[in-house]
């Protein structure tokens, strides 16, 4: 009578519990590995992600929430640590390549570099510290890829961050182009001003002149997306002071099935960022936009 008796209150319900327990620990367990992040120090790993390591499934909806600025300029530090934290690192330890950095003290990829123990190669056209691995380096659309190599560029990076307030499509376009250097996530600035339907870029080769403090600079949302899209990378984030595009390529969010959740260029944009910028109108009529230069397709 015992018998029968526990079997029917205890034992089913026992069961079940158990095999869902071990489900559990299962599933967790994967994930663990998925999300952890591979570096020297993982004392610092653990204490950033306070929610404690596992794939956020809505990792993209949220990821808004996550700008938090360290060393950057804006929220950029919180938003690469976010996308790391649901897409870890290939390399071991993780490598980067920024430039733009100028000498190093606020740029994307110091926090990793100095509590992650990422490792990389930064460049800028007016400082050199070769403690950090920064080089003075004037780069071009024309001199990347030979830049890349010379400073022994492993062919796929875990972080790419151009900044160079002016060129920086025709930069990344010749790196795409080149296919010889790859990086899974990409930051890169953009303008702000140009509305998402018009793609627009500004032509590099019209004479010497970069930036000059106007309008007059950088690519559009919309021919920046299209220009990652045509090398499967996906726009996954604007942030809010219009500055830094964020891409990932498509084939992570593809392997996590997030692809669907993808906002639109149109949705990504960011109307009013939350810098009044008061860039000047450009002046010189004569300075010209390329229109169209990868189609969105
Ligand atoms: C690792 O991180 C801890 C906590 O922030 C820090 O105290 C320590 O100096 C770091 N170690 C290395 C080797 O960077
Ligand atoms: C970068 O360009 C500037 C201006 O053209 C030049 O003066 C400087 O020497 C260049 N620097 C390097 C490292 O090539
Ligand atoms: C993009 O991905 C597709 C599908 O995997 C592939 O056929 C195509 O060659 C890729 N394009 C580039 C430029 O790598
Ligand atoms: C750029 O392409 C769009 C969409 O195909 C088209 O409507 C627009 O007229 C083009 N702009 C220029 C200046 O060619």
């Amino acid at each position: 009578m015992m018998n029968i008796n526990f079997k029917n209150v205890f034992g089913i319900p026992l069961i079940i519990f158990i095999v869902s327990w071990l489900l559990f620990l299962t599933w967790s367990c994967q994930n663990n590995q998925k999300l952890r992040i591979l570096t020297r120090n993982t004392s610092n790993t653990q204490s950033i992600f306070k929610t404690g390591p596992g794939i956020h499934s809505s990792w993209l909806r949220q990821i808004h929430q996550h700008e938090q600025k360290i060393y950057s300029q804006n929220g950029e530090d919180g938003i690469l640590l976010w996308i790391f934290a649901n897409i870890g690192t290939v390399n071991y330890p993780p490598r980067f390549v920024e430039f733009g950095t100028e000498n190093g003290d606020e740029c994307n990829t110091r926090f990793l570099r100095e509590q992650l123990g990422w490792q990389g190669l930064m460049m800028d056209g007016n400082y050199e510290i070769p403690g950090i691995n920064l080089y003075k380096e004037n780069v071009t659309s024309k001199n990347i890829n030979e830049l890349l190599a010379k400073y022994q560029t492993p062919s796929l990076l875990d972080l790419l961050s151009i900044d160079l307030d002016f060129d920086d499509y025709f930069v990344w376009k010749s790196i795409l182009q080149a296919n010889r250097f790859h990086a899974r996530v990409v930051i890169i600035e953009y303008n702000y001003a140009i509305p998402p339907n018009e793609n627009r870029v500004v032509d590099p080769n019209q004479d010497s002149r970069r930036w000059t403090g106007t309008m007059h600079f950088g690519a559009g949302i919309l021919a920046m997306a299209a220009l990652g899209r045509a090398y499967n990378y996906t726009l996954i984030y604007a942030d809010k002071m219009g500055v830094n595009l964020f891409f990932i390529q498509t084939s992570i969010l593809i392997d996590q099935n997030i692809l669907h959740k993808v906002r639109s260029v149109e949705q990504i944009h960011v109307p009013k960022p939350i810098v009044y910028w008061n860039h000047p109108q450009e002046r010189d009529e004569t300075r010209r936009w390329i229109w169209n230069d990868t189609v969105w397709k």
